[in-house]
C-alpha cells in the first residue's frame, strides 16, 4: 500500500469511529469516550484533510459546520406533500376518530403507534443514494425552503446512510444499532432479498430483520427538528446577556434557528430531531406497518423518539395520553399533545386523506396551559383593510414559562359574550398558538370597580364628540351586519403599513427582505407611500443605501425579489392587493373566472355574485376597492412598471382535468352539483348527466341513483365527495 492509499485508510477509518462517537452521543445518548478523545480523532481528521483535499467528501463529519452564507434559501418541490394533522381537544374527540376510522376500515380492532407531538419545525430530509441531498421545510406542504445547509449542522441528522450492505459494515465500520444485532444483520441481510416482509407481522427486534440493512436508493424521511427545553433556556440567557430580545418560545428559536441564512448561527444552537415518518423511498421494499418502520429508520441511524409506543387498544392510546399529560413537564422538549397513528400501512393508505389530513392519525391535544392575571386595559390596534381590533393589555404573567403581557381579544361581540371588563381577573391560555388567548373573566374576584369596555367610548376623538380612528383620525364606520369597525381612511399610517406588510408576504408577492421592520423605516422616510412604489425603488437606491440597518447587500437582495416578483401569478397579485374579505382561494376562483385585474376591476355586481361562492359582501368589497381613486392609481403604475395582471392563458388541453368526464350523482355536501360542476369545467374537465364508458369518474353523494348501479357494472371509478374535494384541491 502506498502513503496516498494508507491516508486514505486512515481517514475512512476515522470517519468511522467518528460516525459512530456521534450516533452514541447524538442519538442514543450514550456516549462511550470523553469529549477529550473525541476531539483527539476530530483534530487528527481535521489535519489529514487539509493535508489531503483530494480526499475531502460533503459527508466528513467534519464538513456539519463552516458552509458560507445562502443569499436566500432555495424553493424545494415536495414529491408527496407534507400534511398537516387533524385534532382531538377531548376524549369524545378522540374516541369519534377511533370510531370512524373502525367504520370506514371495516376492521374490528387494529394496532396504534402513539408518539409525542413535538412542538418544533416539520422538515423533509431526501437522501440519493446514501447521501443527505436535501432539507426542506414544510412550507406550504407543497413547497418548502431549501435549509439543507443548516440542517446539515444537526448532529442528530446523519448526512449518509448505508447504501448497501458490504459497505455499511466493512468500510464504514459505523454501526448505528447494538452488536448483536449488527451480527444478526450481517447474517441475514443476505437472506432477506425477495422474502415477503407483508407476512412478517412480528415486531420490534425481529422487524430490522426483515429487510436488509440499506437505505432505498432515493427516499425521503420526516420529521421534528426542536430546540430541547435546556438549550433554549441558555439561548435566551445569551440573547438577553448580548441585549437581543429573547425567543417566545422553543418553536419560535428553532424556527428562527433553522432559518438563519448563515449555517455558522444554526450550528451553534443546540438544536436536535426526532424522525417521524417515511416520506417515499424508491427501489426498495419497507416495512408494512408504521412501527417496523420507525424500528428500520433506526438501524439506517436516524433519532426517533424513544417515547414512541405500539399499543393495541384505545384504552391504552388513552393510558398513554395520561400518563403524559402529567408527565409533559418533566419531559426535556415542549410538547403540545399525542400523535395517534394507525399502525398498519396498507390501512392507512386505505384511509386516505381529507384536505390536507390524514385520515389514519390524529393530533389529541394536551390541555392549554392556563394562567390568571389582571386585564389592565383594552387597547385598540388597526388592520390591514382597517378593522379595529382590541387587544388585552395583561399584567405580565408566566404561562407555560412563556411572559404573556398582551392576548387578542377579536371583536367587541366576543368581549362582550364572555363578560370580560377592564380590571377583571382573567383566565389567560396560550395554546401551542403565537397569541395567547383570553379564555375568560373569573366573576368571583370582582370587586365591582371593574368597568365594561365600550369600543365606541374607547375611540371617541379629543373633544368627545365622534369616534374616531385611534391612530389617524379618520371617521369610523361599522359596516351593516358586520361586527367589526373600521377606519375609513386607505391612507392610515397603521393600514398602510399592515397592507405594505400584507404585499410582501410569502402568499402574496413574496418579496424576500422587506419585513415588519423595513417596511415600516421604509414608510416612515417616505421611500414608499404605497405598495406600488415598491417597483419604483430602483430609481431611490441612493437613498436606500443610506438606511440604517440595510446593507448594501440586502438594497440589492431586496431590489432583486421585487424585480422577480413582477411575474407572481395573477391569483396570489389579487390576494396581495389585500381587498377586503378576499383570502387566498377566493383569490384564486376570481383569478381563474376573470383572468385579467382590468376585467375583475370592471366586472359588475351581477358578474361577481354569479361566480359561486361569491356572495354580496365579497361582491361590495371588490367594487368597493376599485372605485377607490387611490387603489386605481395604484393598479396604474403596477402595470406600468410591468407587473403581470394577467394570467397567462392556459391552452384547455393543458389542464389539470383535460380529457376527463365526471358525472355526479346524489346530494353532495359541500356544494350544489351546479357548482361541483362549475369547479370542474374550471379546471378543464367535462360533466356528463350519465354514466357512460367515456366517463372517468362518477362522484358518488348521499342518496345515490340508478347511476352508481351503472358505474358499477361498467368498472367506472367512484370518487366519495372527500376523494372528489381533494382531487381538486390537488389540482
Ligand atoms: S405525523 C401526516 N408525528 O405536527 C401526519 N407529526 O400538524 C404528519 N409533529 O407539521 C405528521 N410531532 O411537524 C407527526 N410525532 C409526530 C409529530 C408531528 C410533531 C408536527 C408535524 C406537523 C404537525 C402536524
Amino acid at each position: 500500500m502506498n502513503d496516498s492509499a494508507k491516508v486514505k485508510e486512515r481517514i475512512e477509518q476515522l470517519r468511522g469511529e467518528i460516525n459512530y462517537h456521534n450516533h452514541r452521543y447524538y442519538v442514543l445518548d450514550s456516549p462511550e469516550i470523553s469529549d477529550a478523545e473525541y476531539d483527539e480523532l476530530m483534530k487528527e481528521l481535521k489535519q489529514l484533510e487539509e493535508q489531503h483535499p483530494q480526499f475531502l467528501t460533503p459527508d466528513s463529519p467534519t464538513q456539519r459546520v463552516g458552509a458560507a452564507p445562502v443569499e436566500a434559501f432555495g424553493v424545494v418541490e415536495h414529491p408527496l406533500p407534507l400534511l398537516s394533522l387533524g385534532n382531538a381537544f377531548s376524549r369524545e374527540e378522540l374516541l369519534a376518530w377511533y370510531t370512524r376510522t373502525l367504520k370506514l376500515t371495516g376492521e374490528k380492532q387494529f394496532n396504534f403507534v402513539c408518539e409525542h407531538k413535538i412542538d418544533g419545525l416539520a422538515v423533509s430530509l431526501t437522501y440519493v443514494n446514501g447521501q443527505l441531498t436535501t432539507g426542506a421545510t414544510r412550507g406550504d406542504g407543497f413547497r418548502g425552503e431549501d435549509i439543507t445547509q443548516n440542517l446539515r449542522t444537526i448532529r442528530s441528522i446523519p448526512l449518509s446512510v448505508p447504501e448497501e450492505t458490504e459497505r455499511f459494515l466493512h468500510h464504514y465500520n459505523y454501526p448505528p444499532f447494538s452488536k448483536s444485532l449488527i451480527i444478526d444483520t450481517g447474517i441475514i441481510a443476505g437472506q432477506a432479498g425477495g422474502e415477503d416482509i407483508a407476512q412478517n407481522q412480528t415486531i420490534i427486534r425481529s422487524i430490522p430483520l426483515s429487510v436488509s440493512k440499506e437505505a432505498p436508493p432515493r427516499f425521503e424521511v420526516r420529521g421534528e427538528v426542536f430546540l430541547p427545553r435546556a438549550g433554549f433556556a441558555k439561548l435566551n440567557q445569551e440573547r438577553v446577556k448580548e441585549g437581543l430580545p429573547p425567543f417566545a418560545n422553543p418553536r419560535n428559536a428553532a424556527a428562527g434557528s433553522v432559518r438563519q441564512l448563515d449555517p455558522r448561527i444554526t450550528a451553534k444552537r443546540p438544536l436536535d430531531i426526532y424522525i417521524y415518518m417515511l416520506g417515499y423511498a424508491e427501489g426498495k421494499a419497507t416495512p408494512p406497518t408504521h412501527w417496523e418502520t420507525m424500528e428500520y429508520l433506526k438501524s439506517l441511524g436516524f433519532k426517533v423518539n424513544p417515547n414512541n409506543s405500539l399499543l393495541t387498544n384505545i384504552e391504552q392510546v388513552e393510558q398513554y395520553y395520561h400518563t403524559w399529560v402529567e408527565r409533559r413537564e418533566s419531559l426535556p422538549y415542549e410538547a403540545d399533545g399525542i400523535v395517534v397513528k394507525v399502525n398498519q400501512l396498507d390501512l392507512q393508505e386505505r384511509l386516505g386523506n381529507i384536505g390536507h389530513e390524514p385520515r389514519w392519525a390524529i393530533a389529541y391535544k394536551f390541555p392549554p396551559v392556563q394562567g390568571t392575571t389582571r386585564l389592565i386595559d383594552i387597547g385598540i390596534s388597526v388592520g390591514r383593510t382597517g378593522t379595529l381590533n382590541p387587544y388585552a393589555i395583561l399584567k405580565p404573567v408566566s404561562v407555560g414559562g412563556v411572559t404573556i403581557k398582551q392576548a387578542a381579544l377579536h371583536n367587541e361581540d366576543d368581549i362582550r359574550r364572555k363578560d370580560i371588563r377592564i380590571g377583571d381577573t382573567v383566565v389567560v391560555q396560550r395554546a401551542g398558538e403565537v397569541i395567547p388567548e383570553i379564555v375568560g373573566p373569573i366573576k368571583s374576584k370582582r370587586s365591582g370597580q371593574e368597568k365594561e369596555f365600550s369600543l365606541l367610548e374607547k375611540i371617541l376623538n379629543s373633544d368627545k364628540q365622534r369616534p374616531a380612528c385611534p391612530v389617524c383620525g379618520a371617521e369610523v364606520v361599522k359596516p351593516e351586519g358586520e361586527v367589526m369597525y373600521y377606519c375609513s381612511n386607505a391612507a392610515c399610517p397603521a393600514q398602510v403599513q399592515e397592507r405594505l406588510e400584507h404585499f410582501v408576504s410569502r402568499g402574496g408577492m413574496d418579496i424576500r427582505g422587506i419585513g415588519k421592520s423595513q417596511s415600516a423605516m421604509l414608510l416612515k422616510e417616505r421611500i414608499v407611500k404605497d405598495v406600488a412604489d415598491l417597483y419604483y425603488l430602483k430609481e431611490k437606491k441612493e437613498q436606500l443605501l443610506e438606511l440604517e440597518r440595510i446593507a448594501e447587500k440586502s438594497v440589492t437582495n431586496i431590489l432583486n425579489a421585487i424585480e422577480k416578483s413582477k411575474q407572481t401569478p395573477l391569483s396570489r397579485v389579487i390576494f396581495a392587493l389585500g381587498i377586503r374579505h378576499i383570502g387566498e382561494e377566493m383569490a384564486e376562483l376570481l383569478a381563474k373566472h376573470f383572468s385579467s385585474i382590468d376585467r375583475l376591476a370592471n366586472a359588475s355586481r351581477e358578474e361577481l355574485m354569479s361566480i359561486p361562492t361569491v356572495g354580496p359582501k365579497i361582491a361590495d368589497s371588490i367594487i368597493a376597492f376599485f372605485q377607490y381613486e387611490a387603489n386605481r392609481n395604484i393598479i396604474k403604475r403596477l402595470r406600468k412598471a410591468g407587473v403581470r395582471l394577467e394570467e397567462e392563458a392556459v391552452k384547455p388541453e393543458e389542464l389539470p382535468l383535460a380529457g376527463m368526464e365526471f358525472v355526479v350523482t346524489g346530494k353532495l355536501e359541500t356544494f350544489a352539483r351546479q357548482e361541483a360542476e362549475a369547479r370542474i369545467e374550471a379546471l378543464g374537465g367535462s360533466t356528463g348527466s350519465s354514466v357512460t364508458n367515456k366517463t372517468t369518474y362518477l362522484v358518488v353523494g348521499v342518496d345515490p341513483g340508478s347511476k352508481l348501479a351503472k358505474a358499477q357494472a361498467l368498472g367506472t371509478k367512484l370518487l366519495t365527495e372527500d376523494e372528489f374535494l381533494s382531487l381538486l384541491k390537488q389540482k
